[in-house]
């Protein structure tokens, strides 16, 4: 398949190209675009065949459930037959923005869509391409994030390439993501509302709205096996060698990853290593380091860590090490990136 490569300024998107592209979506097609976290893989939501076709080239396994994206938040009626008050307040709140909410669907949700769930993932993005390209379809856009299964995130259109040329009808290029990290998944079909994955919209903005909120934390655990976001159970995010989590205090991680990649070295690896400005200077010359920014500014780190895990895919290394980081704020959907991206490969000091 010949995949289409639409190029769009993010300030002044030229509507024609935006067009052609919402073409593609409205005939069935599969075509990657940005959004303020990272870029989706998008398609008809209410289309199965067209559905099928983002699985096929995710190579997802069938039973994890797709987001739908919508221009505006009265599209949520036909998609969720009820809207419990915390939705609304969030979709108030927070819409557009990086928050997915679960609610119950309707019959108009295929199956496919929802893997089957009695509930339908939806989030209004902030992006203004997206919306526009979603407007301009005039349709629902399932989206999951437009890199092969398992592999981390894309945040710019050169990785969504990499993975997904001659696999999708079309991408749209225009240019970086803002936040880097996908939305939180917040579960509003739940007694009390639950964090069902840490994102964009933090712990700490959700409570501020909502007062309670749940993170079910058994979503980063290995044990969980029926994980109520299906996608959560998966390995994911994962660099192209065996990495290793080092999580405690700013000294102790730093000396630990250095001692580790000294023995590394000392025994003829190729040693890679994911970490912040600060550490990077503390490591030996040998050591090919992808600095996701300092560790003062998470934000940065949020933005800067698909990119340096995708790093060593042109880099290659025989093993690598990361530098975990404080788990609050943003923090929390780092952490729980690169722990999954370790394979829970984790050693705590
Ligand atoms: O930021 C994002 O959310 C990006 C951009 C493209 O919008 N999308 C994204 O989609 O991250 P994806 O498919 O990579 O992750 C969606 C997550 C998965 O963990 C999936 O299992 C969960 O949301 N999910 C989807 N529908 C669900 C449902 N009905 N109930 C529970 N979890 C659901
Ligand atoms: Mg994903």
């Amino acid at each position: 398949m010949n995949t289409e490569y639409f190029v769009i300024d993010r300030d002044h998107p030229d509507p024609c190209i935006l067009s052609r592209a919402a073409d593609i979506l409205r005939r069935g097609g599969v075509v990657a675009f940005p959004t303020e976290t990272v870029y989706g893989l998008g398609a008809n939501g209410l289309d199965a065949r067209a559905v099928a076709a983002i699985y096929r080239a995710k190579g997802r396994p069938a039973d994890n459930p797709l987001i739908l994206h919508i221009a505006q938040i009265q599209d949520v009626e036909k998609l969720a037959r009820e809207v419990p008050a915390c939705a609304r307040l969030l979709m108030d709140t927070y819409w557009p923005g990086p928050l997915t909410i679960i609610l119950k669907r309707t019959k108009a949700v295929p199956d496919c869509t929802t893997a089957g769930l009695d509930t339908v993932a939806i989030r209004l993005p902030a992006s203004r391409i997206a919306r526009e390209l979603i407007q301009l379809a005039g349709i629902p856009i399932a989206a999951p994030s437009a890199n092969t299964s398992g592999r981390p995130s894309p945040t710019n259109a050169a990785d969504v390439r990499a993975d997904m040329d001659g696999r999708i009808d079309a991408i749209v290029d225009a240019g970086p993501c803002d936040i880097g990290v996908e939305s939180t998944v917040i579960d509003c079909t739940a007694p009390v509302p639950t964090i069902l994955r840490p994102g964009g919209i933090t712990l700490e903005m959700l409570q501020a709205a909502l007062g309670e909120v749940r993170w079910d934390r058994t979503q980063n655990t290995p044990e969980n096996e029926a994980p109520r976001a299906p996608g959560m159970k998966y390995a994911h995010y994962a660099p192209s060698a065996p990495m290793t989590l080092i999580e405690g205090n700013r000294e102790q991680r730093q000396k630990k990853i250095r001692v580790l990649a000294e023995a590394a070295l000392a025994a003829g690896k190729r040693v890679g290593a994911v970490v912040s400005a600060e550490t990077a200077f503390s490591l030996p010359a040998e050591v090919v380091s992808a600095v996701y920014g300092s560790q003062t500014d998470v934000k940065t780190i949020g933005n800067q860590l698909y990119t340096a895990l995708r790093f060593f895919d042109n880099n290659p290394v025989d093993l690598i090490f990361a530098e975990g980081i404080e788990e609050k704020g943003l923090g929390r959907a780092i952490m729980n990136r690169m722990r999954k991206a370790a394979g829970h490969q984790i050693i705590r000091v």
